[in-house]
């Protein structure tokens, strides 16, 4: 199977191609990734030099290189990941999750309307439900009620992928998944951030009383979702995809505290995230039933793994933590200490 992958520089994407390459003989690559902040083609270094495989450094907003991509190379299906994916940044900054998130998954749409392509798989989030009170799940019927401009972006492109189905018959369908972890993630993350922190001794900062729920998934039994999906997703239909494993933020701080051998004095309490959503939670019966996928990894396990991951890749972790990353830290969290600071001396906390 030939497959345009977007963003396969990030997280999750490279994940995707390292997974897929590695495992199916059949499959081949080409990678459109425009490399932001969070894309590191040191993610695909080892399958740099796989012949099945081929980076593309471009914008998915530039309509001409898609369209020219398409066309020359005929994918069977578009894999698109390319996003603006933080949700701090998306407050700090709304326009690029509006550009990226919005009018780039509209240019690909249009691009694989016109060069009639075969399947195309949007990878969403289980942020497009919003916060949801106990003991509430949702299923792909569930309304929407993002918070964030991140979430919200991610929605609206939710929608215009299903109208493309519905107008046009693109044959488009959308996952959504729950909080992925797992080597390879950019440390502005949770898991990835105290995780590193921890390792160089610095404070970990916990949004509000940290005791929001997030469902966890390993980032691998995400990309198994993704496969599953696109070998037997029906069209126009949503899927999600979740962990399992739903654990408030503080536990997975203690967990990754102890794990390190780090004392918890580390933990320090800073502002809350704005809009911040207490609980997300996720059915995931529709995709057990049509595909047979199911997570595979335990949180504990996936998370030793990832640890140690981030022990071992010293250097990544170093040459990722530097120029804009320090910037986008001191921003967000020294801003938050202080507004903190001002609230607790007023009498406020
Ligand atoms: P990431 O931030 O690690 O990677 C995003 C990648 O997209 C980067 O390589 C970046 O360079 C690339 N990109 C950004 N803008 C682009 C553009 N205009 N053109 C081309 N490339 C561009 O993100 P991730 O965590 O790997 O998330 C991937 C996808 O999965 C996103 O769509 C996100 O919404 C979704 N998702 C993420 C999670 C999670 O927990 N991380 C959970 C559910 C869904
Ligand atoms: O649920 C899926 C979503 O998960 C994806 O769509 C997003 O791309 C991904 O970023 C993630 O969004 P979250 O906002 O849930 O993830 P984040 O890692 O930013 O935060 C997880 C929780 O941890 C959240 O409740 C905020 C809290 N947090 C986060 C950071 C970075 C802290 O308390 N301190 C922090 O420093």
């Amino acid at each position: 199977m030939k497959l345009l992958v977007t963003g396969g520089a990030g997280f999750i994407g490279s994940a995707f191609i390292r997974l897929s390459l590695g495992t199916d003989p059949e499959v081949e690559i080409l990678n459109l990734d425009k490399l932001s902040y969070a894309g590191n083609l040191e993610n695909l270094e080892p399958v740099r030099q796989n012949p099945r495989y081929a980076f593309v450094h471009g914008d998915i907003c530039d309509a001409a290189l898609v369209n020219s991509l398409l066309e020359k190379h005929r994918p069977e299906a578009i894999v698109h990941f390319a996003a603006e994916s933080h949700v701090d940044r998306s407050i700090f900054s709304p326009s690029p999750a509006f550009e990226t998130n919005l009018r780039g998954t509209f240019t690909l749409l249009e691009a694989a309307r016109i060069q009639r392509i075969g399947r195309f798989l949007h990878v969403s989030t289980d942020e497009v439900y919003g916060s949801l009170a106990p003991p509430l799940e949702a299923d792909e019927n569930f309304p929407l009620n993002p918070s964030s401009p991140y979430s919200a972006s991610k929605a609206g492109s939710d929608l215009l992928a299903r109208s493309y189905f519905l107008t046009y018959h693109l044959p488009v369908v959308v996952t959504r998944a729950s909080n992925n972890y797992g080597p390879y993630q950019f440390p502005e993350k949770l898991i990835p951030l105290m995780i590193t922190n921890a390792l160089s001794d610095r404070s970990l900062p916990v949004y509000g009383d940290g005791m929001q729920l997030r469902d966890w998934l390993y980032v691998e039994d995400h990309c198994r979702g993704i496969w599953a999906v696109l070998k037997k997703g029906r069209d126009g239909e949503i899927y999600n995809i979740g962990g399992n494993r739903s654990l408030p933020n503080l536990e997975v701080i203690r967990m990754i505290l102890a794990a390190t051998g780090k004392p918890e004095s580390l933990i320090q309490t800073v502002q809350d995230r704005p809009g911040h959503d207490r609980r997300y939670a996720l059915s995931s019966e529709k995709i057990a039933r049509e595909t047979g996928w199911q997570p595979l990894v335990r949180f504990e396990g996936g998370l030793a793994k990832t640890i140690d991951w981030y022990q071992r890749n010293s250097g990544w972790v170093h040459r990722v933590r530097s120029g804009e990353y320090l910037k986008y830290y001191a921003q967000n969290y020294e801003n938050r200490q202080a507004e903190l600071r001002s609230v607790t001396d007023a009498g406020g906390r």
